[in-house]
């Protein structure tokens, strides 16, 4: 039986059309790319796409992978600059070359081969407000670049939120995609777990997961990669990312503002998280509907 699992209640929008392409019985690999492409599509969302925040230049700098974990095959762009469809683009990445992860200038090449550049990005309006006061807060007294800029910048940098997306379709087959635009404001050339693969997503024969939050404190702990190897161990999703939220937190370094969804071979979903309130989004077929579940930090983290 299909089932489809996003973050953010945004995840709505990829549940819903995931969900689509597996009734269809089409694969989780493009369940996991329908869905993500139309989050990426909505302008309003400001963490992940064209629409979202740009770095701290003013360019919107995009990351995204996914995973195949029937093959163990991956593909993964980051920092990329006009691209529409980052998501899109790291699966060209993974079916079109030899290679798992293209950055930067080589991955906006890549866009233009495959039709998904932009000529141009303007900023959605509110954004542009928000940066152009971002700015100004920073009260300058030196040139940009300067360690002056730096360092009061990094202060000044907030978490936002990754569309992470985890299917299994008719035929048992699990893939996993990320999509985003980073943190808000962040350094030039900043590339968070997103489309890192172990960090913002994993996923193989018997299950898979996706990580949202503060990327620097993701990638030092390999979220998604440990979930779905506590998955492989026998664990379901929901006992892997108990086990894992709870050890990182235990070991009380880097352990704030996260998350992590999971989805295992048997169709049973997991989500933890160390944020003040995270949601996700679940489909599958004893479900009427896409629903949408709340954690509530209560203590030190809670799992679904
Ligand atoms: N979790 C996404 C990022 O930190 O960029």
């Amino acid at each position: 039986m299909p089932t489809i699992i996003a973050t953010w209640n945004f995840g709505i929008k990829a549940v819903e059309t995931g969900w689509k392409v597996l009734s269809n019985e089409g694969s989780a690999l493009d369940a996991v790319e329908a869905g993500i492409r139309e989050v990426e599509n909505d302008l309003s969302i400001h963490s992940v796409g064209l629409g979202g925040y740009p770095n701290i230049e003013g360019v919107v700098e995009l990351d995204a992978a996914i995973m195949d974990g029937s093959t163990l095959s991956a593909g993964s762009v980051a920092a990329v600059r006009n691209v529409r469809h980052p998501i899109t683009l790291a699966r060209k990445v993974m079916e079109n070359t030899s290679h798992v992860m293209i950055v930067g200038e080589g991955a906006t090449k890549l866009a233009k081969i495959f039709g998904l550049y932009v000529e141009e990005v303007k900023l959605q309006q509110d954004v542009k407000l928000e940066w152009e006061k971002f700015k100004e807060s920073l009260s300058l007294s030196s040139k940009p670049n300067s360690l002056e800029l730096l360092s009061k910048a990094l202060s000044k940098q907030i978490v936002h939120d990754t569309i992470g997306c985890v299917a299994i379709d008719k035929f048992g087959r699990i893939a996993a995609g990320t999509s985003t635009s980073g943190l808000k404001f962040k350094l030039t050339g900043r590339v968070g777990d997103s489309p890192i693969v172990g960090s913002g997503l994993f996923a193989n024969s018997f299950g898979g997961a996706t990580a949202t939050g503060l990327g620097e404190n993701i990638m030092i702990h390999n979220l998604s990669r440990l979930v779905v190897e506590r998955i492989s161990e026998g664990l379901s999703a929901r006992e892997a990312v108990k086990v894992e939220i709870e050890r990182i937190t235990k070991n009380g370094k880097r352990f704030n503002e996260l998350a992590v969804i999971a989805l295992d071979k048997n169709e049973l979903f997991g989500a933890a998280s160390t944020f003040d309130k995270f949601e996700f989004v679940v489909m599958s077929d004893s479900m009427k509907r896409p629903t949408t579940f709340k954690l509530e930090r209560k203590h030190t983290f809670v799992a679904f």
